[in-house]
């Protein structure tokens, strides 16, 4: 008998991102994907551009590919940049919101917004999904923007709020691919201790999202790593990971980063939410540390990495 699926059609912007180059790819087998960017074209997906800072050109794309989904991953994620650039940071992770949001209720569009942690001021911790927000940068403040123009302008949505992802990319080095080849080129790490976060795996982030958008789960969802973790220790256990020189770590406190923008001391999210309702589930960082080392050992980047 012949049976036509019929493949989901997704959109997600900022698919050339840490985040969504992984997206994109792990989409690409089960659905129609349409990868939107603005200067890095994707290597997966259709390549679509879509520029987060013209609204015309953001309508124009929606109306014309007519997503079921929408997976909206663009945005200015540079913390100190959102500080320097203020208008650009609301242009683009806000008013952009707004016009997919808009978009997105018009053509019936399910529409998943990734948010982050720092929205919270980071003064408590274990931040469940309807905790106070209360953001003390420009980034928090214009991603938190972002969340309220899904909440009042589209009617089918999830805000997904994630932490400190990181994985492989082509060219963005995530905070474990910073330490190892700074160390492997006998360079000193500065790791501040009091920074504590939820660490993300990108492949265990894209799993629960492209969960999310199969299930048409709606509300806000904590998708991050299971485990609330220093800055410090999460590098003492890539330094272990990796067999790196352990000579070459040192404690820092954040007061003496010369940091523009403020950072939540505590931005920990409670992840209990999706542990309950998703079948995949928020992984601690041992097990993600586990299979980022297999994946760079089967990636084999360079020969440059060794796992202990
Ligand atoms: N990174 C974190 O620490 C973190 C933590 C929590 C939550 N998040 C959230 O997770 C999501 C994905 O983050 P990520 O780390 O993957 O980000 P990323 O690596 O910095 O990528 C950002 C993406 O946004 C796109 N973008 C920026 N300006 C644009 C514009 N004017 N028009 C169109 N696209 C534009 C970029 O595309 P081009 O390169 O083509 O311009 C890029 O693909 C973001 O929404 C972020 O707020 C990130």
């Amino acid at each position: 008998m012949d049976i036509n699926v019929v493949k989901l059609k997704i959109l997600v912007t900022g698919a050339s991102g840490l985040v969504g180059h992984q997206l994109v790819k792990d989409l690409s087998s089960s659905s129609d994907v349409y990868s939107c960017y603005n200067k890095s074209k994707p290597e997966f997906g259709n390549p679509t551009k879509m520029d987060l800072l013209n609204h015309n050109m953001i309508s124009d794309v929606l109306l014309e590919t007519k997503p079921d989904v929408v997976i909206h991953l663009g945005a200015m994620t540079g913390v100190d940049l959102c500080e320097k650039e203020q208008s650009n940071a609301f242009e683009i992770n806000s008013k952009a919101t707004k016009i997919i949001a808009e978009k997105c209720k018009e053509l019936n569009s399910f529409l998943i917004y990734v948010s982050t942690d720092y929205v919270f001021d980071g003064f408590s911790n274990m931040y469940k999904e309807n905790d106070t927000s209360n953001p003390i940068s420009t980034y928090g403040k214009s991603k938190l923007d972002g969340e309220k123009m899904v909440k009042e302008f589209s009617s089918d949505w999830c805000i997904a709020r994630t932490s400190t992802p990181f994985g492989i990319h082509p060219t963005k080095k995530s905070f474990p691919i910073w330490i190892i080849e700074n160390v492997k080129q006998k360079k000193q790490v500065n790791i501040v201790t009091d920074q504590i976060t939820s660490p993300t795996y990108v492949p265990n982030l894209c799993e629960m999202l492209k969960e999310i958008s199969e299930k048409n789960i709606n509300g806000i969802i904590h998708t991050s790593g299971a485990t609330s973790i220093s800055r410090y220790r999460m590098a003492e256990l890539i330094f272990e990971k990796f067999n790196l020189d352990i000579t070459l770590l040192n404690k820092i406190s954040s007061d003496k980063m010369n940091w523009i923008a403020k950072r939540p001391k505590n931005s920990t999210l409670d992840t209990s939410l999706a542990n309950s309702i998703l079948d995949k589930k928020p992984q601690s960082i041992e097990i993600s540390l586990n299979q980022f080392a297999d994946e760079i050992n089967s990636n084999d980047i360079n020969n440059n990495y060794s796992e202990n």
